[in-house]
């Protein structure tokens, strides 16, 4: 690879997405950014960078980050997250919201679209109880393609075949040619919007539950550091926050803990008594 154009785009994707290139992955850059630089009009990588050197083209700047994510996802996830959310997780919301009655729902890092979907259709569900309940799932990604996609909630064959249980599919999507299609009313519950997890998040408001799982792995320390403490800034006194599988706080913060090792549940470590204590009550038996 031509020298200077790894440490290059190294550089622009650490600034612009936190995204960590190391050496061992620079073959990634041939295999995303060559459509990328043929798509704009340039013979090659090398003279694409040597363009964005002398100056830098959002459209063009946008574009490499967008391929060089990895936007992976799929419904229901791990499955676990899910089910805690089912059977321990609302309930707790129910109760502890009661006076309010509304609750809000961040999925950063969304991608497609998956994982705020999975949590609709859960609490498509529990309709019944949550009548006169205002309930929001606000979904953020830094990508304008897979949040485009994500709001038209059109799913392939592939993608279809991956988490989402038969019963769901007959209930909540239309098949629409080669494709699968959500339901409006689903797609009605969840607010996509374009957010950066590098920049402030207070605009989006406080929320009782977050889920920021498969973006974190990407990151270096600093970022990460960075990261969950805006996450930590948002989510309530009492509120959850979930992570991937691979992804924990150890390491980076202490203000948040996990509630159980495993599980991928994590809450504030200053506050007794959160949304997930029947988590604990349930597998400790507190
Ligand atoms: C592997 S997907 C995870 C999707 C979903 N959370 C899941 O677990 O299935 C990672 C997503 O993080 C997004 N992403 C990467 N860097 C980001 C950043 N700085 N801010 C917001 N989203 C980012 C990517 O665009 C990609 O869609």
């Amino acid at each position: 690879m031509a020298s200077g154009y790894f440490e290059y785009l190294r550089d622009l994707l650490i600034e612009r997405s936190g995204l960590v290139l190391t050496p061992d992955k620079s073959y990634l850059i041939e295999t995303r950014l060559m459509p990328v630089a043929l798509s704009m009009g340039y013979q090659n990588i090398e003279e694409m960078v040597q363009v964005l050197k002398s100056s830098r083209n959002e459209t063009l700047v946008t574009a490499i980050c967008e391929a060089m994510n990895t936007h992976e996802s799929l419904f229901f996830r791990d499955q676990v997250p899910f089910d805690l959310f089912k059977t321990l997780i609302l309930p707790q919301l129910l109760k502890r919201r009661a006076d309010k009655r509304h609750f809000r729902i961040w999925c950063a890092a969304c991608s497609t679209g998956q994982e705020p979907y999975s949590l609709a259709m859960v609490l498509k569900a529990a309709t019944a109880k949550l009548k006169g309940w205002k309930t929001e799932i606000i979904a953020t990604d830094i990508s304008h393609s897979v949040l485009a996609r994500a709001r038209k909630g059109l799913f392939s064959q592939f993608e279809i075949q991956r988490g989402l249980p038969v019963q769901m599919l007959v209930k909540h999507f239309s098949h629409i040619g080669e494709h699968w299609q959500l339901n409006q009313d689903i797609r009605d519950m969840v607010d996509f919007r374009h957010y950066n997890l590098l920049t402030e998040p207070k605009l989006l408001g406080m929320f009782d539950m977050i889920l920021c799982r498969n973006v974190l792995i990407y990151f270096n320390v600093e970022t990460k550091t960075q990261v969950l403490s805006s996450i930590g800034s948002v989510l309530r006194d009492d509120g959850v926050l979930f992570l991937g599988s691979a992804e924990s706080t150890m390491g980076l913060t202490d203000k948040l803990w996990p509630v159980e090792a495993g599980c991928g549940v994590y809450r504030h470590s200053h506050i007794t008594s959160c949304i997930a204590d029947a988590l604990e009550t349930k597998h400790f038996g507190a």
